[in-house]
């Protein structure tokens, strides 16, 4: 086995030190210090053969890229249209969120459609695979179990068998022997996925591997895991709720910000393909002031989703601000907004903003419609049950142009919303039948248009 020295690098600043530090002396940070190894090179500068020089751009021979569909079009989606063959998949997400299960859903699938598929389970061990396959009713010949944990069998073994896609769960699971320290370390986990990346482009088979989320909600491991694989992949969920989003954050051959929804049952991860009438099933029965509907973009895909609002006296000195699934900044300017532009005193009130079904809404085209909620619990009226929301709020109380507002309107008018109200800035040239398109300019029109009672 190879000597090798280690030390630990501070991820923040780069200050190097033999052992650990709890905090770097040179910036200061707190738990920013990662151990990294210096193996010795095994070859020398003259042993390493150049067999890919430089090229002009016009020798490349271009190979067609070729994807396996998962046939889950769900996740075919987020994953740009299938797996591309070759490539190296980072799934990253919570304990128990379904990272397995999806995994060994999308095997049984591909297998059905007569591809070779090895599942590393370097976690369970087979007899507990066997079980969950059995539930999920998965069952193929071509899907080979293989309960691992050293990496260079798990490299025998795929290039004995060359199977079509390979899984690793998890990749904080395996280790390889080059290295003396222990599986799940931050220099294990980084070596490992260097091999599995050099196995996947060297024998051209697909990786997908399982990676665990920290506390904070981080990838374990090193950032430059991320950085190493094709595509990352982030498996999300309420856990108290069924549904689960899959979400494209890195991909090297398709769009990101993609998502995927499915609602986890006894039989595995079931698709749904219409998301907004899931997380708009509870609206109509739970109509009270200060809730309303916006339609918010989720990549490619528009969605339509609840946004409540509470407002109240507190009983605190200062009043307390809580958003959940909407940035709490995001929050603060629209209630500057809405004091200054419309005279709303919140000054003693403490604000609430949630978005029903644990869904993260980031984009500004949500303002108008967290304004409205906050509005309609202040002055304790409904806003219109069939009338959704699109608009961001601009800081002199403007409603400002969005993107894909097309796309928005025909989600808002398939799910039977009867009006939509979306900024005046925003040109649509398409005619939309059986829901009515009104046009502001300023956050009060949104208030007189909307407000029933
Ligand atoms: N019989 C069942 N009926 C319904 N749901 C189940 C059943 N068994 C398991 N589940 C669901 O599957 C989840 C576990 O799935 P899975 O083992 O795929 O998660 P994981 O992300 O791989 O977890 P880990 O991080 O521990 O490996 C449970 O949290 C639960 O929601
Ligand atoms: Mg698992």
């Amino acid at each position: 086995m190879a000597k090798v020295k280690s030390k630990y690098v501070c991820q923040n600043c780069g200050y190097e030190t033999a052992g650990y530090l709890g905090k770097c002396p040179e910036c200061g940070s707190w738990g920013s210090f990662v151990e990294e190894i210096d193996a010795p090179s095994a070859k020398s500068e003259n042993e390493i053969l150049d067999s890919n020089p430089p090229m002009k751009l016009s020798q490349i021979e271009m190979n067609s890229e070729i994807r396996l569909s998962t046939n889950i079009s769900e996740f075919d989606r987020v994953l740009g249209g299938g797996i591309v063959q070759g490539s190296l998949i980072l799934i990253a997400g919570d304990p128990g969120i379904g990272k397995s299960t999806i995994l060994l859903q999308t095997s049984g699938e591909l297998c059905n459609a007569g591809k070779k598929v090895l599942y590393v389970s370097a976690e369970e061990s087979a007899s507990q695979v066997k079980l969950r396959a059995e539930r999920l009713g998965v069952k193929s010949d071509n899907l080979y179990i293989y309960p691992q944990t050293n990496l260079e069998l798990i490299k025998k073994n795929i290039e004995a068998l060359k199977p079509d896609l390979v899984i690793v769960d998890s990749i904080q699971a395996i280790y390889t022997s080059q290295i003396q320290s222990s599986a799940g370390s931050v220099s294990q986990i980084r070596e490992c996925c260097n091999s599995l990346m050099g196995t996947a482009k060297s024998e051209n088979i697909s990786i997908i591997v399982i990676g665990h989320v920290t506390k904070e909600g981080n990838i374990a491991g090193p950032k430059v895991l991320e950085h190493m694989v094709d595509t990352v992949i982030q498996f999300e969920g309420d856990k108290y709720k069924t549904y689960r989003i899959l979400r494209s954050i890195k991909n090297r051959f398709g769009n990101t910000s993609e998502v995927g929804i499915f609602e986890m049952g006894a039989k595995g991860l079931k698709e749904v393909l219409n998301p907004s009438q899931l997380f708009l099933k509870e609206y109509s029965q739970t109509q009270t002031p200060g809730s309303t509907i916006i339609v918010t973009n989720e990549g490619t895909r528009p969605l339509l989703v609840e946004i409540q609002a509470l407002v109240g006296t507190t009983p605190y000195p200062a009043p307390r601000r809580v958003a959940n699934g909407v940035d709490t900044g995001r929050v603060l300017q629209i209630l500057a907004v809405l004091e200054k532009r419309i005279g709303l005193n919140l000054s003693k009130q403490d604000v609430y903003v949630n978005v029903i079904g644990g869904i993260d809404v980031d984009e500004p085209a949500a303002d108008l419609g967290i304004a409205l909620a906050i509005v309609t619990c202040v002055r304790d009226v409904v806003f219109d049950l069939s009338t959704a929301i699109v608009g961001e709020l601009g800081l002199s109380g403007e409603i400002r142009a969005v993107n894909h507002i097309e796309k928005r309107i025909t989600e808002a008018q398939k799910l039977g919303f009867k009006r939509i109200i979306i900024p005046d800035a925003n040109d649509v040239q398409e005619k939309f039948e059986g829901i009515e398109v009104i046009k502001i300019r300023r956050i009060l029109e949104a208030i007189t248009k909307g407000i029933t009672k």
